[in-house]
């Protein structure tokens, strides 16, 4: 099991409002290295499946709609122990309940439009590194 790779996305709210480079800045200023990375607009059946886990919750049908919004930037990173430094990076998932310095308490303004993704574990950043990169030269 690879554990010094992370999956993220800079979702719509962050790129509309102009916040992919110092989020970036922030992300490499920690020690990650970009390995791969792309901005591209999910279809609405993109975001069903890549959400696919929370497919049953109430929030689904809104996460789907805000994830199709506008672009994203889809990244891998690499760093010792990725997953767990990275979703420290971030905060947690409510920017209300982040901690000071962390992206989601800079950047986002909601539980729904949280500014960034971070995978849960190491498995799933494998499966969401396919997702987005399968098929393509990933160094
Ligand atoms: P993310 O880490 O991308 O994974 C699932 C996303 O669902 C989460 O970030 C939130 O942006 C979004 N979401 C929307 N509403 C909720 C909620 N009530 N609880 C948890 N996640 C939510």
């Amino acid at each position: 099991m690879i554990t010094n790779r992370t999956f993220t996305m800079i979702k719509p709210d962050a790129v509309e409002k102009g916040n992919i480079g110092p989020i970036i800045e922030k992300i490499t200023a920690a020690g990650f290295k970009i390995i791969a990375m792309k901005m591209v607009r999910l279809s609405r059946a993109d975001a069903r499946a890549f959400y696919a886990i929370h497919k049953e919750k109430s929030f689904f049908n809104d996460l789907v709609e805000f994830m199709t919004s506008g672009p994203i930037v889809a990244a891998i990173l690499e760093k010792q122990n990725a997953v767990d430094d990275f979703r420290a990076l971030i905060g947690a998932t409510n920017p209300a309940e982040a901690a000071e310095g962390t992206i989601r308490k800079m950047f986002a303004t909601s539980i729904s439009e949280n500014a960034i993704h971070g995978s849960d574990s190491n498995e799933n950043a494998l499966i969401e590194s396919n997702f987005h990169f399968a098929g393509r030269e990933v160094f």
